[in-house]
């Protein structure tokens, strides 16, 4: 049973203060951070200061977990659920409560003296994701570089977990290559992207480019796909770009044409996050291998997606423990999602920690992606967990 419980403030990678989280118990001990979104969705749970938060949670929640059994998660994510009793995490903070129940299941997981990924997914989580990684990035991630937020590569011929990431860090040496040949110097994003100031349909041509070259040098074809992150252009009338805005209309005919021209296999929030009518209309358009993922408009809230359902809005669902507060409402959201025939994909935010959870998510629960950058040590920490994990899968 949960013997103490220790909340602390860490450092994330915008330098910014979050939380940590220790559940120690009876033979093991777990440890998990809160991340923190730039561009986080309308609908979210709650994220209150770790400054107010931690002293909050060390008079209010932290007297009640202490004795439970750490096995019962669904308990533990129940009881947090009930001292805060706003169903948004507004009470204790949805950073508190993710970071809090995370640290559970890998204190109970670490007991058992198993990893997590097994622990939730049992023996037939026997698969990585394949990483789907930000390589050119703008918007709210990097003001002033492109308009569409992230610019993301999956290795979809990748053979092994390895392979996989190495193949994406190529292309993202690639791109910075081309970008230096033509004379153009940029810094990189929030999530280790390079963000230079050149247009979305450059963007995408340069990673056209440098994916021919590091296909043609390894054999691993790579898919390309973008995070449009719109709520961020939208509005309220209108998707509003540099040079000229869109009606919900045009945007939907001009992601539709991207799709065809680029060939892409995953756009992640082409509209926002309100419009389900117009996910519906644009996911009806374009080809099968194409997924149209909702991130903002779903928020990880199992209500949200079942909405989508029953528009058929999307195909897959971003997955953001942290946008819906606890492990069980996270398994949940996956699992209706699977059920319903939707992807899912297991995503970080732009602002991290060197933790790795998401990763034994991903594999735990059967996610086709893990969607959480290419460089950078907050990102490779997970990345490097991910070829850990795969060396079982043998
Ligand atoms: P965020 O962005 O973490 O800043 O919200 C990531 C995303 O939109 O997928
Ligand atoms: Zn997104």
């Amino acid at each position: 049973s949960i013997e103490a419980v220790t909340l602390r403030t860490i450092l994330d990678s915008r330098g910014n203060p979050t939380v940590e989280a220790d559940v120690i118990v009876n033979g093991g001990y777990g440890r998990a951070a809160a991340p923190s979104g730039a561009s986080t969705g309308r609908y979210e749970a709650v994220v209150r200061p770790p400054q107010e938060a931690i002293p909050y949670a060390y008079n209010t929640v932290i007297p009640q977990l202490v004795g439970l059994d750490s096995r019962d998660q669904v308990t533990f994510d129940r009881i947090l659920h009930e001292i805060d009793g706003t169903g948004t995490f507004e009470g204790i903070g949805a950073n508190i409560a993710v970071a809090l129940s995370l640290a559970n299941a890998k204190a109970a997981a670490s007991a058992i003296g198993i990893e997590l990924y097994t622990y939730l997914g049992g023996v037939y989580a026997d698969e990585a994701p394949l990483p789907l990684g930000n390589v050119i990035g703008g918007g709210a991630h990097a003001p002033g570089a492109t308009e569409i937020q992230e610019f993301l590569i999956v290795p979809t011929g990748a053979s092994s977990t390895e392979e996989a990431v190495f193949t994406n860090a190529l292309v993202h040496k690639e791109v910075k290559k081309l970008l230096t040949g033509r004379g153009i110097t940029c810094g990189k994003g929030d999530e280790g992207g390079w963000a230079p100031q050149i247009s979305d349909i450059d963007a995408l041509g340069i990673i056209g480019e440098a994916i021919d070259t590091v296909t043609d040098e390894t054999g691993v074809t790579v898919g390309i796909g973008l995070d449009v992150a719109s709520s961020e252009l939208w509005d309220g009338e209108r998707y509003a770009y540099r040079d000229i805005s869109r009606t919900t209309e045009d945007q939907i005919a001009y992601i539709a044409d991207l799709v065809d021209t680029y060939g892409l296999i995953y756009v992640e929030d082409p509209l926002h996050e309100e419009d389900f009518e117009g996910f519906s209309t644009l996911t009806s358009q374009i080809p099968d291998n194409c997924l149209i993922c909702g991130d903002d408009l779903f928020v990880t809230n199992p209500e949200r997606i079942q909405r989508g359902v029953e528009l058929s809005s999307a195909t897959a669902v971003l997955i953001k423990p942290n946008q819906i507060g606890t492990l069980t409402d996270t398994f949940e959201a996956v699992s209706l999602s699977h059920r319903t025939g939707m992807e899912t994909v297991m995503s970080h935010r732009s602002g991290e920690t060197t933790d790795t959870t998401i990763a034994h998510l991903a594999t735990a629960f059967g996610c086709i992606y893990l969607k959480c950058g290419i460089v950078g040590g907050e990102r490779i920490a997970k990345l490097n967990e991910l070829i850990r994990i795969s060396e079982n899968f043998a």
